[in-house]
């Protein structure tokens, strides 16, 4: 019985280690491994043990933190908690951006507001330096009460942007009708807290009430299954990985119940015809 229980336990630790060397599929237990803390001095705080970590702002200064390593297409999950109460005029921004003038970026930005009212979850897609893509949300839960989980599907056919594994939003590779795609730029990932009064909350009407700082965001539960090798191209599902009817089916229900935004849709924006994909439904 030890035997066996010790060889069982062996072959675990070597499946889990090749595993991680294959697809790279290991949630992190230390964020201190995964990012720096790039702004905001000690308002930005990685605790117990690389567990948590955590962003303020208060009135002089937001936070914010970095991945170390750059990534090329995988799927990256992070558990995160909003501001909470009166969080109008702060924004969380969590997303992930190639550098230069031409960068790619996906992006999640949750703007908060006054207590009971919903946060709005922002998403848009750069590409070559473009964006113009807006589509918010709300959410069908309160995200200050606990964590949720963010995450970003990318691969060369799609990028998937979804709420505890519910899909919101699908970006394809639209390079067949001339769309620019994001599939050559490594993109680090980064989070801020700062305050955007000025346009977030109602469009700027409701400004942040600093007698309610320091505002926090925490993140938990890291996951990177990042498929940076692509020449080794089956040693990553995530390459190939596409939305499946039913997944679809969940996407376009949150889109119909959801989405308080489309540029897409945003006529007075676009008075010479929208943008080419959006011809793309
Ligand atoms: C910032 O807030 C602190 C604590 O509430 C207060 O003492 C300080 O005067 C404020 N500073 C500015 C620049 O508003
Ligand atoms: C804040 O609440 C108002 C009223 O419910 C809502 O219209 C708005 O979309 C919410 N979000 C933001 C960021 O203003
Ligand atoms: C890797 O990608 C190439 C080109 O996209 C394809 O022809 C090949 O079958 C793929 N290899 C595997 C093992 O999936």
């Amino acid at each position: 019985m030890p035997f066996l229980f010790s060889f069982n336990i062996r072959l675990i630790l070597v499946l889990v280690f090749i595993s991680c060397m294959v697809v790279k599929y290991c949630a992190s237990n230390d964020l201190n491994q995964d990012f720096d803390i790039t702004w905001g001095n000690e308002r930005g705080k990685i605790l117990n043990n690389g567990e948590i970590l955590t962003l303020t702002l208060d009135n002089i200064s937001g936070s914010g933190f970095q991945s170390k390593k750059e990534y090329l297409f995988g799927k990256i999950d992070m558990q995160i908690k909003l501001v909470r109460g009166n969080s109008a005029g702060t924004v969380t921004a969590y997303y992930l951006s190639s550098q230069g003038s031409s960068h790619d970026e996906i992006d999640f930005e949750f703007l908060g507001n006054l207590s009971g009212e919903p946060y709005t979850l922002h998403t848009n897609v750069y590409t070559q330096g473009k964006g113009d893509r807006e589509q918010q949300f709300h959410l069908w839960f309160d995200p200050t009460n606990d964590f949720h989980t963010y995450s970003i599907l990318w691969n060369p056919q799609t990028i998937v942007f979804s709420v505890d594994n519910v899909p919101i939003r699908e970006f394809k590779n639209m390079e067949n009708i001339g769309v620019a795609f994001p599939k050559s730029q490594s993109m680090k990932l980064y989070s801020s807290l700062w305050n955007a009064d000025e346009w977030a909350t109602r469009g700027g009407l409701i400004k942040t009430d600093w007698a309610q700082a320091p505002f926090t965001a925490s993140y938990r539960n890291f996951n990177a299954n990042i498929c940076n090798n692509n020449n080794n191209n089956n040693s990553c599902k995530y390459l190939v990985e596409n939305l499946d009817p039913v997944n679809e089916e969940k996407l376009r229900r949150v889109q119909q119940k959801y989405m308080i935004y489309n540029y897409c849709t945003d006529n007075k924006r676009f008075p010479q015809g929208f943008p080419l994909e959006c011809s793309v439904t």
